[in-house]
């Protein structure tokens, strides 16, 4: 990440926004949250947005929307940041951890064909790493067993999928504002897009307390709302979203342009995916080793999801064992994020090129 190089430009607009709020006094829920849940709206086909506290707020009140509950089964990727699967469990619910493609690092279709059960109620496949899963399969799965899809869309806004951006490609999908995501806060915020307004009302209900109107309590809620600073904040990098994501792909392909895929396995795009490089993770059997030799070298590097979720301690009792899902493990061991930001220059992958290929060439490859 370069927060310097995204941010700088743009520190003017960003006081001012700010500044803007504390004119009005407005602070919870105020005209930039829902402006912000229109803006979103516009992008994906007019469907309903509601603002959130973060983006592990926007999973488990999407699932709790769709009356997930103890007891009930929710099928997922065990490739993924910890919060999927967490969400799944906060409500009582079990994961349960399907193998993933090892082209896309997302949910394999059919997988998830073969660990459908009668307590299965929900489909929640992540677009890991900016690449959109393969949803067409994963719905046609879903529409045969009358299966709801969330879509878990914290790394991926502005990626798309046969022309479909993603958020729309679900019944239901999240979005991350987290610092480091391709749209950014300035701290926590998160969104959930839904199917229709009988879902977003329930949605808006659940981030205040269960109530619509302050006086009445319906159900029991959350106190899980987009903060007004962020939302005014992230209006200003959301009209830039697309060059930033631009910007990701540029950079991709100077890195595929500078060799790098002679040393390297390289991330691909299935066809009519819009890849938008969130994190640009490459594969190498001695992944540990080319880690230390890039830092020596003064290129950072990062492991992502180093042990997946099906073997994690808190998944323990449901009974995984190494081996179960041989594709997210091998990922786990061979997967190492390179430098990616919209801003990298050619100097700067020349020199992440450089140095993979001294450590490389120093690692015998065993696979
Ligand atoms: C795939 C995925 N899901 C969910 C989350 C949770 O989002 P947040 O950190 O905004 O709660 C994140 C990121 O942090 C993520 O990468």
């Amino acid at each position: 990440m370069d927060i310097g190089a995204q941010y700088g430009p743009l520190r003017a607009e960003i006081d001012a926004a700010i500044a803007g709020v504390l004119d009005t006094g407005r602070f919870i829920l105020g005209p930039n949250v829902a402006g912000l849940e229109a803006e979103i709206s516009e992008r994906l086909g007019g469907r309903p947005c509601v603002g959130v506290a973060n983006g592990t707020d926007a999973l488990v009140i999407a699932l709790n929307a769709l009356d997930i509950r103890p007891g009930d089964e929710v099928i997922t990727t065990p490739y993924t940041f910890y919060a999927t699967a967490e969400a799944i469990a906060r409500l009582g619910a079990t994961p349960v951890f399907c193998d993933i493609d090892p082209d896309d690092f997302c949910l394999d279709p059919d997988a998830v064909v073969d660990r459908i059960t009668e307590r299965t109620r929900a489909i929640l496949p992540v677009h890991i790493f900016g690449h959109a899963a393969n949803m067409t399969a994963i719905r046609t799965i879903a529409a045969r067993h009358n299966l709801p899809v969330i879509e878990d869309a914290a790394q991926a806004f502005g990626g798309a999928c046969d022309g479909t951006p993603v958020g729309a490609l679900g019944d239901l999908a999240t979005i991350s504002f987290f610092p480091t995501k391709n749209l950014p806060g300035i701290g926590d915020g998160g969104m959930v897009v839904c199917r229709d307004q009988a879902t977003a009302d329930r949605v808006r209900r659940l981030r205040f307390h269960g109530s619509a109107d302050k006086v009445v309590f319906e159900e029991v809620g959350y106190n899980s709302r987009l903060d007004e600073l962020q939302a005014a904040v992230i209006r200003i990098f959301l009209r830039h979203v697309d060059d930033w994501n631009d910007g990701r792909r540029a950079t991709a392909e100077a890195y595929a342009n500078a060799g790098l895929d002679e040393f390297l396995e390289l991330p691909s795009e299935r066809p009519g995916v819009r890849h938008i490089y969130h994190l640009f993770m490459a594969r190498h059997d001695d992944r540990d080793a080319l880690a230390k030799g890039l830092a020596a070298r003064g290129v950072s590097s990062a492991v992502y999801y180093g042990i997946p979720m099906h073997l994690q301690p808190v998944f323990a009792h449901l009974g995984y064992q190494p081996g179960d899902l041989p594709v997210a493990e091998a990922c786990a061991s061979r997967a190492l994020a390179l430098p990616m930001h919209p801003h990298m220059t050619e100097a700067q992958v020349a020199e992440v090129v450089g140095a993979v290929a001294e450590v490389v060439g120093q690692v015998p490859a065993r696979g």
